[in-house]
């Protein structure tokens, strides 16, 4: 309530990625004040634990990947009562990603549109970053991603290179493969290209590896796909990332609607909840449901539909951390 009244107004009258970072800056140095975490933790962090591929999360609602890329924040999310965090996604080389402006909103649509394009510091900064970090309440999901000037044909060794640097921190890392920003990207979901990534980094990984999916394939690609990740000893799919379509855009938000990016947030709701079910009835994966969580019952459609966990993004922009205590709440 406090959220929507008073914080959302504020920060709707900054430049969206201003808006971004002025939040993750108070929230860095909200993490460095004990007092503080505890506060906002007795106000907002609720339990429901659950076991999932091994790994014990307190409540299963966590932070979909994008926010906090660099893992600034990190003690903060869990005082705001998520049950665990994905950082990044991060790249082997560190990069600005795109020009801005590339972040947009949709508010009539409870959208956005980004083009961020894996603005990062690099997996060594990321790496260096938890080493100062220190143990935190909830389990940590690391994505990973391709630098942008690598070639296609040497995205393994790009993965590669964070999955060696990052690999210690994380209680599973996310193949990154879906986002529409890097230009090509979502070309390893293909069987051949997927298979030779996905052994290369099962070969290293002593942690789990869950790979993040495109709304955009059709079922007959997404099939493939998970039949790869079986093939390769996956842990888990992460269902979705943001979608080139534009279907579903409120008309006051049809000009915005032209940006080009991914969109988030309430259009993709009814997709998200499709592709959990396909990868649920198709397959033995736990999935991890993630896209258009604006109000606690979207959360409880992915459960329905066959998610073990959820993470939301764009329903933190529109309703603040109580949207995650109320989830967690209506969990019973
Ligand atoms: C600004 C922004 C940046 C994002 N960056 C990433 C990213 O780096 N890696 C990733 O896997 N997903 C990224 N995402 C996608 C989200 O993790 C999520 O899959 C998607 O937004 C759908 O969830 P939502 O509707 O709750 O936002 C980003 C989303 C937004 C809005």
């Amino acid at each position: 309530m406090m959220y929507a009244r008073l914080v959302r107004p504020a920060l709707f009258r900054l430049d969206p990625e201003a808006a971004h970072e002025w939040t993750l800056r108070r929230l860095a140095a909200l993490s460095r004040r004990p007092a503080a975490l505890a506060a906002l933790r007795r106000l907002f962090a609720r339990s429901a634990p659950r076991t999932v591929f091994g790994v014990r999360f307190p409540n299963p609602v966590g932070l979909a990947a994008g926010m906090d890329k660099d893992g600034r924040a990190l003690p903060a999310w869990p005082a705001l009562g998520f049950g665990f965090i994905e950082v990044g996604t991060v790249t082997r080389q560190p990069q600005p990603g795109n020009p801005a402006p590339r972040l947009f909103r949709l508010p009539a649509s409870g959208g956005l549109i980004n083009r961020m394009g894996f603005n990062n510091g690099g997996a060594a900064a990321l790496a260096a970053r938890l080493d100062g970090t220190g143990p935190l309440p909830v389990p940590l999901g690391v994505s990973l991603g391709k630098s942008k000037v690598t070639p296609l044909d040497q995205a393994v060794e790009d993965y590669l290179f964070s999955l060696r640097a990052l690999r210690r921190y994380a209680d599973y890392v996310a193949v990154n493969v879906s986002s529409p920003n890097t230009p090509g990207l979502r070309a390893l979901q293909d069987r051949a290209a997927l298979g030779e990534l996905l052994a290369a980094l099962r070969a290293e990984a002593s942690v789990p590896l869950l790979v993040k999916v495109a709304p955009d394939l059709t079922d007959h690609a997404l099939g493939e796909l998970l039949d790869v990740c079986a093939e390769h000893a996956v842990a888990g799919v992460i269902a979705i990332n943001t979608t080139l379509s534009r279907d579903g855009l409120a008309p006051a938000d049809a000009a915005r609607g032209g940006e080009a990016g991914g969109l988030s947030g309430r259009p993709l709701a009814e997709r998200a909840r499709e592709v959990v079910t396909f990868v649920a009835k198709r397959s033995e994966l736990p999935v991890i449901g993630v896209g258009g969580i604006l109000v606690p019952e979207d959360a409880l459609r992915l459960f329905d539909a066959g998610a073990s966990l959820v993470q939301l993004y764009t329903g933190l922009v529109y309703g603040g951390p109580g949207l995650v205590r109320g989830i967690v709440r209506g969990l019973g």
